[in-house]
């Protein structure tokens, strides 16, 4: 394995700005210290004063294999999310067929260890009737169970209350929500229908996956894991509201945490009229003052973690009209740059941005010897220039759909390069051939 040096780099981590040297070898961060120009390197990178930080763990992707390939597969998809700065990923069961047992949890390690170019764990699907492999499923298998309280692309929603109940109560690891009640989207969709038909306009999106939906589903999470003494990590929340369920301040000793997503901090209402169904997803992209209350929470703490729900379909399903036009939208590899943008705005500090996307998922999933620049951790590295644009029009897009909602737009900082587990991945525009991503372990 090449050893590296990484010379005059502005690292930030764990709260604090220096410049350092950080030498890496074996995979491993070796030392980091003011000068290390005595180590012996293959390969000496000068960062020239650019900033070094720990890789995103990006909590939530949709990579769909197997099953639904032709919109995105493990390889296809974690080659943007690598070039994007995304260096681990935890991925969602909602593929063809459900990831919901163990057999079908252990086929994609398979796939992954051959392909996969970032560091990869999976979730396990809870089902209306899979509580005895939940119950008996090894705490280092699964990076979470994820339960969809809502249902959305796969219809894996786990509408049977007493197997809610169960899952929240035995699940050996942390359970992930998808927080949407499907009553009231039914009830709204039938209201809207009457006076549209079947053309129902976009716009209409965040009124019928509603802020009510949203937060009836997500006080019933919450609610329920008081009860069961669950680990609770609600996801994608998209509403000023629901926010009133959760607590500030460290992440450490919560129960219940929750995740905010890139596209929910950046797109608001207003954008339906230019983006139309590719901004179309669940939850719906709410309005401008839910975007800035997510963003604030961001700052008090009451949104531990920030991930993608990357999900990407093809342009020609997204452009069929709104009731069939599937929900989600590619965003890794752009994620990590477009949240950037919120330390350009001066709504977010850089070392807050590290602990939302490394620091924080790392804890929270018990990511074992990653998420941080530690000597002895794993050197997953990410070199930003926080001066040189992305011009995101002028750019190969990685993903197999081939198209981004961030078309148009010019983001303040670039991903330089990006390093998986001690392999330079990604530099200067240049994706290395080999998929050298590995199984995250979980320290539980
Ligand atoms: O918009 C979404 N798309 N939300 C989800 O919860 C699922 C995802 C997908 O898999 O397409």
């Amino acid at each position: 394995m090449t050893s590296f040096l990484i010379t005059h780099a502005m690292t930030v981590n764990e709260g604090v700005s220096t410049y350092h040297d950080v030498y890496i070898r074996g995979g491993r961060i070796e030392a980091i210290a003011g000068n290390l120009s005595a180590k012996p390197a293959d390969r000496v990178i000068d960062a020239g004063g650019r900033t070094l930080i720990p890789g995103m763990i990006d909590d939530q992707v949709h990579f769909r294999e197997p099953g639904l390939t032709h919109k995105g597969n493990i390889a296809s998809e974690s080659r943007a999310a690598v070039a994007g700065g995304i260096t681990s990923y935890m991925e969602m069961p909602n593929t063809n067929p459900p990831t919901t047992t163990m057999d079908r949890l252990a086929e994609k390690y398979r796939i992954a260890e051959e392909t996969s170019f970032a560091n990869y764990g999976f979730y396990l699907g809870g089902a209306n009737d899979n509580i005895e492999t939940i119950k008996r499923l090894d705490p280092k298998a699964a990076c979470g169970v994820k339960v969809f309280m809502g249902s959305s692309t796969g219809n894996m929603r786990v509408d049977d209350p007493a197997a809610l109940e169960q899952i929240f109560t035995h699940s050996p690891v942390i359970v992930a929500t998808h927080c949407e009640d499907d009553p009231i989207i039914e009830e709204n969709t039938r209201r809207f229908q009457i006076i549209h038909g079947e053309d129902i306009p976009i716009a209409l999106h965040p009124a019928i996956r509603s802020e009510e939906a949203c937060y009836r589903s997500t006080a019933l999470a919450v609610e329920l894991a008081r009860q069961c003494g669950t680990r609770l990590h609600v996801l994608h929340l998209s509403t000023a509201k629901e926010l009133d369920l959760f607590s500030d301040g460290l992440m450490d000793g919560k129960q219940i945490t929750a995740e905010a997503c890139v596209h929910h901090l950046l797109f608001a209402g207003t954008d339906y009229g230019e983006k139309g169904n590719l901004i179309k997803c669940n939850p719906a992209i709410k309005t401008e003052m839910d975007r800035e209350g997510l963003l604030a929470a961001l700052a008090s703490g009451k949104i531990d973690v920030v991930g993608t729900d990357h999900a990407p379909h093809t342009l020609e399903e997204k452009h069929q009209p709104y009731l069939r036009s599937p929900s989600g939208l590619p965003l890794v590899q752009h994620a990590l740059v477009s949240l950037l943008e919120h330390v350009h705005n001066g709504v977010l500090t850089l070392p807050q941005l590290v602990e939302k996307t490394a620091h924080a998922p790392a804890r929270r999933f018990n990511v074992k010897d990653r998420g941080y620049l530690r000597e002895g951790y794993w050197a997953d590295l990410v070199l930003v220039d926080m001066e040189q644009p992305t011009v995101v029009d002028d750019e190969k897009i990685y993903y197999r759909c081939g198209w981004t909602p961030f078309a148009g737009r010019t983001f303040h900082a670039s991903v330089v390069a990006t390093m998986v587990s001690g392999h330079l991945a990604y530099i200067d525009g240049k994706l290395d051939p080999d998929p050298k991503g590995r199984r995250l372990e979980f320290d539980r």
